[in-house]
């Protein structure tokens, strides 16, 4: 199949690049004449294991391209995905802008040749796929093509992974045509027995938010809990262990942490509850997941500051991940971007080390942070080492080495990374999140 990928963001770079490992001929169109420049040369702009490697071999088999041109691939495609940014409107309402959505449409409907289905990947609101059909008829009343909605459910520094063997694939489409497009593209799934849901194209919408808000709540419910431990005196480790292991509940997405971040859970909670407000519902438990998360990274603060003495004026921290999650770089609403800031404001010096989001975090953090070579670096004559972010390199440091350099024993885990009995026999004061 023909296959043109309309944005190389994060989504679309990441689809394009697989659907071209799967035996289709992808175009990746962007704007942004550097990033296809870049591409071209086979630099891959964000930080996502393998994916430079899969980009280079596709490019050298002659089944992934790069351009800024849709006249240039649109016409011969038969599929146009729409992978555009849907952040959150500038407005402050929670809605997401569609404005790329839109844009993209208009751009695409003059281009269209033969049949073709233009397929919403990007998250976006009930009722966008039928915006963006009459736009498209609006632009060009002769095309024939239909429009069909395809979540994502990739993992960032999981996404090929995801992406390669999904546990399922949501397709929404109107036309049986426009399913057995659908059904092509992703013919090398069924080799998995990869369950492929077939819905309307509003269930397929509302199906990613669904999703998405579903695992906010069980992030935050799970925090919650541990705060619960915290005042008990019982251990959420152990807990969430006991609890995950029943089916009903299970054990994935139950570890406590200083909070969820990443591009997709905080915008598409608000952004769900916008639209449900719209419809004159609401979604209470998102609303209170959402609460619950800028309460935790609060708590976070407040948790630093206790084990500093009750003051962070003066003292200096070393802090080790800034990343919203490991294995990426992407800084975009990580714990790091509220809590960082609040403790420089009250007189904290900080030393950081991200093994990837470094160079992305100077974007998001203020000028004051000073960034480590590496984590031992960070720790030297540091009052503190707070455990930001759980990279593999995080998990086995030589902890007598990290005790030598710093001024005090204190070890703040805010991803329970390692055993308190441990820490504390050699010498350490430690605190976790949801156990003593
Ligand atoms: C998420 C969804 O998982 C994916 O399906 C969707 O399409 C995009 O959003 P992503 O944001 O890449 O993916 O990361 P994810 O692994 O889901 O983690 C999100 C955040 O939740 C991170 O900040 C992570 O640290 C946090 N988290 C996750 C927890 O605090 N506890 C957990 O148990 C799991």
């Amino acid at each position: 199949m023909n296959i043109t990928m309309i944005g190389t963001g994060y989504v679309g770079l990441v689809t394009g690049t697989c659907l071209a490992e799967f035996g289709h001929h992808v175009a990746c169109v962007d704007k942004i004449t550097e990033k296809i420049e870049r591409l071209q040369k086979g630099r891959v702009p964000i930080y996502e294991p393998g994916l430079e490697a899969l980009v280079n071999k596709n490019v050298a088999e002659g089944r992934l391209r790069f351009t800024t041109s849709l006249a240039d691939s649109v016409p011969e495609a038969d599929a146009v995905f729409l992978a555009v940014g849907t952040p959150t409107s500038r407005r402050g309402d929670g809605y997401a802008d569609l404005t790329y959505i839109f844009e993209a449409s208009r751009e695409i409907a003059r281009h269209l040749s033969g049949y073709t289905v233009i397929i919403d990947k990007s998250t976006v609101p009930v009722g966008t796929a039928a915006q963006v059909e009459r736009i498209v008829r609006q632009e060009n009343p002769e095309a024939d093509f239909d429009v069909a909605s395809n979540p994502e459910f990739l993992r960032e520094g999981a996404a090929i992974n995801d992406f390669m063997r999904p546990d399922r694939v949501v397709i929404g489409v109107k036309t049986e045509r426009a399913a057995d497009v659908l059904h092509e593209i992703y013919k090398p799934l069924y080799l998995l027995d990869t369950p492929i849901v077939r819905t309307t194209i509003e269930t397929a919408e509302l199906i990613k938010y669904a999703a998405n808000a579903f695992l906010a709540v069980k992030i935050s419910f799970i925090n919650e809990i541990a705060n619960v431990c915290e005042a008990v005196g019982a251990d959420i480790s152990a807990l969430a262990r006991a609890i995950g292991m029943d089916g009903r509940i299970g054990g994935k997405f139950l570890h406590p942490g200083p909070g969820y971040g990443g591009s997709c859970f905080p915008k598409d909670t608000l952004a769900l509850m916008r639209i449900v407000q719209e419809y004159g519902e609401s979604l209470r438990i998102v609303s209170a997941a959402v609460e619950v998360n800028a309460a935790q990274k609060a708590r976070m603060i407040k948790k630093i500051r206790d084990m500093l003495g009750g003051s962070e004026s003066g003292k200096t921290l070393a802090v080790l991940g800034l990343t919203f999650k490991p294995e990426t770089d992407d800084m975009r609403e990580s714990p790091a971007v509220t809590i960082l800031p609040a403790l420089l404001e009250k007189g904290a010096r900080i030393r950081a080390h991200d093994p990837k989001g470094m160079e992305e975090a100077r974007n998001f953090l203020p000028l004051e942070v000073e960034y480590a070579t590496n984590a031992y670096d960070a720790c030297e004559n540091a009052d503190a080492v707070i455990l930001l972010t759980e990279w593999n390199q995080y998990r086995a440091l030589d902890l007598e080495r990290i005790g030598s350099l710093l001024r005090k024993r204190i070890f703040i885990d805010l991803r329970n990374v390692y055993e308190p009995e441990k820490l504390r026999s050699l010498g350490f004061q430690y605190t976790g999140v949801g156990r003593k």
